[in-house]
Order: C-alpha cells, then sequence, then structure tokens
C-alpha cells in the first residue's frame, strides 16, 4: 500500500525510531511494513525511504536507485532493506554533496557526508547484513540512517545559502554537482 509520506513540520518526522525486535521480523506486520516502504519509495522516485517518514517510529529503511529521475547523476544501488542498522564511520574525510529528500519537498542544500562507512543491519528475512558502502551511495545510505534519528538533511546544512529551490538548482548549481559528482564516482567507485 501506498503510504502518506510526511514533511518537515510534523512532529512524527523529529522522533527516534525503536529497534525492530528480531523476534518480529517475520511477522506480517513487518512484512507488510517493509513492503509499503517499496511502494511507496517507487511512487515517489525516491532514492530511499525510512519508516519514521510515513510515520512509524521503527528502524526500518529501502534505498534503491535505479536512474532515478529525481537524482539523474546518482549511481545505482540495488533494492537494499535495512532494519535496525548500526552505522561506523571509516574516513575523517568528508564530502561535500548536494541533497534533496520527499519529507522536504523541492528542496535541494548541501551537506557534508563520510565517504566511506559500514553498515551493519539485518535484511527482511532477519539474516545479517554487513557491507562498506562508498562514495554518494555512503551519503545516501546516511541521509536514510539519520532518518530513524529524527534528523532530516536540512538539520546538517552548515551553509544555509546553499538551500535552493529545484528549479534554482537546475538552473545554477546542477551542471556543477553533477562534476562533483563525476569525480566522486571516480574516485570511490560509488
Ligand atoms: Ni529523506
Amino acid at each position: 500500500m501506498i503510504r502518506n509520506i510526511i514533511e518537515i513540520g510534523n512532529p512524527a518526522l523529529r522522533e527516534i525510531a525503536k529497534d525492530i525486535p528480531i523476534e518480529d521480523i517475520k511477522s506480517e506486520a513487518t512484512q507488510q511494513l517493509v513492503d509499503d516502504l517499496i511502494e511507496t519509495m517507487y511512487h515517489a522516485n525516491g532514492a530511499g525511504l525510512a519508516a519514521t517518514q510515513i510515520a512509524v517510529p521503527l528502524r526500518v529503511c529501502v534505498i534503491e536507485v535505479n536512474q532515478n529521475p529525481r537524482y539523474p547523476y546518482k549511481p545505482d544501488i540495488p533494492l537494499t532493506v535495512l532494519i535496525n542498522p548500526v552505522i561506523t564511520f571509516l574516513s575523517e574525510e568528508r564530502l561535500s554533496v548536494y541533497e534533496g529528500c520527499l519529507s522536504v519537498p523541492n528542496v535541494r542544500g548541501e551537506v557534508e557526508r563520510c565517504p566511506e562507512i559500514k553498515v551493519r543491519a539485518l535484511d527482511r528475512e532477519g539474516a545479517e547484513i554487513d557491507i562498506t558502502v562508498k562514495g554518494i551511495t555512503a551519503g545516501t545510505f546516511q541521509h536514510e540512517l539519520d532518518h530513524l534519528d529524527g534528523v532530516v538533511f536540512i538539520d546538517k546544512v552548515k551553509d544555509s545559502k546553499t538551500l535552493c529551490t529545484l528549479k534554482e538548482f537546475a538552473e545554477f548549481h546542477e551542471d556543477q554537482f553533477r562534476n562533483t559528482v563525476k569525480q566522486i564516482v571516480e574516485h570511490y567507485g560509488s
């Protein structure tokens, strides 16, 4: 079922989500929640969607990038379901990247992201996931995991002058950012 994506200003977006007990992962309710997240993400052309964005305070998010029309420059990411994810930063380095969010419609802004992270989580079958994620894709993962702590990307925009609407992003910043993305992808492989 396609769920309503809540937007900034809705207090539920700021809730710190709770772990899903392992014994609940295979329950009908959890499986339905995962299906709804995937369906809603596809419907909205999102690169990812966290349960907090549909006002469900549980630690689960989905990510997929497949020639995404909202982010045509993003490298592809296969469909990934992360339950109870834990992140480890593997680098002191930070990349400056423009981000957007389905819960902050029509806005882009520049945030700093770690270019190399390790994510441990469970998949929808309850199997362990232990992956290292790099580059632009690492930023996408950090964005989704932040949602589970009630953090929205605009909280991390250091220079509010980088905030822009989609229209002005396309006109004034997208070309340069595409070059930045190209360099990041060349360097990190994603
Ligand atoms: Ni978001």
